[in-house]
């Protein structure tokens, strides 16, 4: 086959944007955080992960200024060699401290973050990797370029039967989002935990979505289950609540320096720039010191998820900032989402296979920064969504399709 055959035969993206409803790739020409202008107009920003609203703090921008006017915009190569700053370093000392682990290691993003980790734990053909069914790409990737037997598993039911198999698995990584990214879903890592000590297996969370928003100061959702001991190691990304780039893992110091040393999306790749690392720090400490953030961010998240479950859209048991609007097929997910752009207000859809087939929804998150103003007239434009489109009210949990019925090839 020609090498381009796959491009050129590429056609998914054409009946979407024929049919006026492609919902990707817009382009903003402004942000003031709760909203921003999409063709110069104002629109809600309900879909973001911007969720401590901390990226137009006034600490944060001021830190990021003066990290470019003393380092300048790039670190022009990996850590290891020319590109290590004082900046990466506190910023890693402070982040151990925040999630309760003695070391930590930063990398240019959260997808290289476990990328890196994950699949260099996993290099030797020995060991094995649990990975939890709707863990985020970037955690897939990691065990797909690990050498060692990787195992899909779908719930804790799940993990728990496979690991039955033997009665020890010292060889072996379970890897699982904390808070399911597209759900809002919070994993039971209590459970996990007793798994872990049962089985001896080691730990790997990815946090993205807790860091910030859980726990004390959001400290993540280990340290909100009480189990941060017992996880070997966090994960948490600079790009939502910290209001950043960058990415990081914390846990024992000899695993972190190892990674620091054999990470290959680490060593072989330019550092993460001075002003999105001196933001991350600048929010982190912004994040630690300023309780009012939780509570605005809690009263909102309650108000809005009051609002749309009224209305009667399915939230899918979300506990956290995202809050999913269940829609179920695919089109209608777009054409909600082009009819709520329309109206002003900016949401994603999360269509198959990042959601499994037929279980499509519209992807709302809720920050400390939005107004009751701006959650007032969301909840007006779902509400003429709702009554305009065949919307499926009162669907509950246990009524979806079942994921083992699902094509799952695609992970
Ligand atoms: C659960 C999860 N893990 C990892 C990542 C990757 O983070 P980053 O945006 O820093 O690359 C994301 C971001 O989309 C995410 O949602």
């Amino acid at each position: 086959m020609e090498i381009f055959e796959s491009c050129y035969r590429f056609q998914d993206h054409t009946l979407i944007k024929a049919s006026g409803l492609y919902p990707y790739f817009r382009t903003l020409d402004g942000s003031e955080g709760p909203t921003v202008s999409v063709d110069g107009q104002r629109k809600i920003m309900m879909g973001s992960n911007n969720y401590l609203g901390l990226t137009h703090h006034p600490e944060v921008l001021r830190a990021a200024h003066e990290a470019i006017d003393r380092y300048g915009t790039s670190c022009t190569g990996s850590r290891l060699l020319n590109g290590n700053l004082d900046l990466h370093e506190t910023l890693e000392g402070e982040l151990a401290r925040h999630v309760g682990k003695p070391s930590a290691l930063v990398f240019a993003s959260g997808f290289l973050a476990n990328l890196g980790a994950v699949s260099q734990l996993c290099a030797s053909q020995d060991c094995a990797v649990f990975s939890a069914r709707d863990n985020h790409a970037s955690l897939i990737e990691g065990t797909r370029a690990g050498k060692g037997r990787v195992v899909i598993y779908d719930g804790l039911d799940d993990l728990e039967r496979r690991l039955s198999e033997h009665p020890r698995w010292e060889n072996a990584l379970v890897v699982t989002d904390a808070v399911f990214s597209m759900t809002g879903r919070v994993a039971d890592l209590r459970r996990l935990t007793h798994l872990r000590r049962r089985f001896g297996f080691r730990a790997y969370i990815d946090d993205a979505h807790g860091i910030g928003v859980l726990g004390k100061h959001g400290a993540g959702s280990a340290a909100a289950a009480g189990v941060s001991g017992d996880i070997d190691l966090i994960f948490g990304t600079f790009s939502k609540a910290l209001a950043s780039m960058g990415g990081f893992v914390a846990g024992e110091s000899a695993v972190i320096d190892y990674l620091r040393h054999k990470a290959r999306t680490l060593i072989f790749s330019a550092a993460l720039t001075p002003s999105a690392t001196a933001a991350a720090l600048a929010a982190l400490r912004v994040m630690q010191s300023d309780q009012t953030l939780f509570d605005r961010l809690w009263d909102n998240v309650a108000f809005f998820k009051r609002g749309i479950e009224d209305i009667g859209f399915f939230t899918m048991g979300s506990t956290t900032p995202i809050i999913p609007l269940f829609i179920g097929s695919e089109s209608l997910a777009f054409r909600a989402c082009k009819q709520a752009l329309d109206d002003g207000v900016f949401t994603t859809p999360v269509v198959y296979p990042a959601v499994p087939l037929g279980q499509a929804l519209i992807r709302t998150s809720i920050m400390p920064t939005h107004q009751k103003p701006h959650l007032e007239q969301a909840l007006d434009v779902f509400d003429k969504i709702a009554r305009q489109l065949p919307i499926p009210k009162g669907v509950r949990a246990d009524s979806l399709p079942q994921a083992e019925k699902m094509d799952l090839s695609y992970l």
